[in-house]
């Protein structure tokens, strides 16, 4: 059994650079979760500072991982936002974006350098397959000749190091994250942040400070080389740190995807709401795993009920699975199959909607 005190401890016996004092005591512990066996914190420091606090976050994860009986240690370390030099948006709005303006909604943190667009895949429940289509989605988006990231933002379960099949910890260059890039994707995952590709006990101040350095401070793209669309998987349900993270993260839209169940689409509809208390436009529904199992068209029904679009339907197929459990998405695996189709279908109205 851990304690907070041998935590503390282990953290202070490691200097802040710059003020000399413990890493708790100079305030740089913060958002500090301590369970049995997991210690985790961010590290907030000045923008610009990341690279001389690197070596101190790989110290202060050294020193709690030696703590006896420690299972997993996440340190996070971010940069304070820079005072706002927003870059201007290179293409207009979609007419249904800029009719559900954000005004009078919480301010997002800056929108990410050299970004045009913003794309949230959400669910109101889990293993809808969210994940899934997020992967494959981006993957049709870069069939397109489109320029594509994908932010695995999703703090209960990160899932796209094992469907991109990349791993390993991103490198800091002048400030910056690198992404890994994979499939023509530029990747960026809570999960390489933690070192683990599973669900890490985060509270919602250290997600949403997370998220946001994952959304900031990756080299996404650059002013030669803009990414046309951020495609941003979020954890799935409609609670508090749902909620906290899309105030957070400036969204151009979203899309939400639903099974035929009735239970999933009850869901969907709380999603939608939950996107609309913020003011982000939802873009449609996406009915996934459509066919025999769970029936067919009830998110198309449940669209027009909302108001939304339906954007398409994807089938129950095995080898979509398959493809994510290999690190390929299928769409990139198969480029000519039924379901890289449907995809392609699902992409070009996204694309169409969002004016890219
Ligand atoms: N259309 C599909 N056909 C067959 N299998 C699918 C389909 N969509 C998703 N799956 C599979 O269902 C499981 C859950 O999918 P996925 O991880 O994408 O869901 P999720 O909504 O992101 O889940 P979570 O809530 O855990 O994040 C995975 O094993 C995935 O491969
Ligand atoms: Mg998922």
């Amino acid at each position: 059994m851990i304690t907070r005190a041998t935590v503390i401890a282990a953290l202070d016996a490691i200097r802040d650079p710059k003020s000399g004092q413990g890493l708790v005591a100079a305030g740089l512990a913060q958002g500090l979760t301590v369970t049995e066996d997991r210690a985790g914190f961010v590290m907030e420091v000045p923008a610009g500072d990341t690279a001389l606090y690197a070596p101190v976050r790989d110290a202060a994860e050294a020193a709690l991982k030696a703590i006896p009986g420690m299972a997993r240690v996440s340190v996070v370390l971010t940069a304070e936002t820079a005072p706002a030099t927003k870059p201007a948006r290179t293409a207009a709005l979609s007419p249904q974006a800029v009719e559900q303006t954000r005004a009078g909604a919480p301010v997002p943190t800056d929108r990410p350098a050299h970004v045009r667009r913003v794309l949230a895949v959400a669910s109101g429940k889990g293993g809808v397959g969210k994940s899934t289509v997020a992967a494959n989605l981006a993957a049709a988006l870069t069939a397109r000749g489109l320029s594509v990231g994908v932010l695995d933002a999703d703090v209960y379960g990160p899932s796209m190091p094992t469907m991109l099949g990349v791993s390993g910890k991103p490198e800091y260059r002048d400030g910056m994250i690198e992404p890994h890039t994979a499939h023509s994707l530029k990747v960026m995952s809570v999960g390489l942040l933690t070192g683990a590709n599973d669900a890490m006990v985060w509270r919602g101040p250290m997600a949403s400070q997370a998220i946001t350095q994952m959304l900031t401070q990756t080299r996404w793209g650059t002013e030669a080389a803009p990414l046309d669309i951020l495609v941003v998987d979020l954890p799935p349900g409609t609670g508090d740190v749902q909620l906290t993270l899309i105030q957070k993260t400036p969204l151009d839209g979203a899309v939400i995807v639903s099974t035929p169940q009735e239970v999933a689409l009850a869901d969907a509809r709380r999603a939608h709401a939950l996107f609309q208390k913020v003011k982000v436009p939802t873009l449609g529904l996406i009915e996934n795993m459509s066919g025999d199992v769970f029936g067919r068209g009830g998110a198309e029904a449940e669209a027009a009920r909302l108001g939304v679009s339906f954007l398409g339907d994807l089938p129950l197929d095995a080898a979509l699975r398959e493809a994510g459990d290999a690190g390929t998405p299928l769409v990139s695996a198969d480029r000519d199959g039924d379901t890289a189709r449907r995809f392609a279908e699902v992409a070009a109205r996204v694309a169409d909607v969002l004016g890219i």
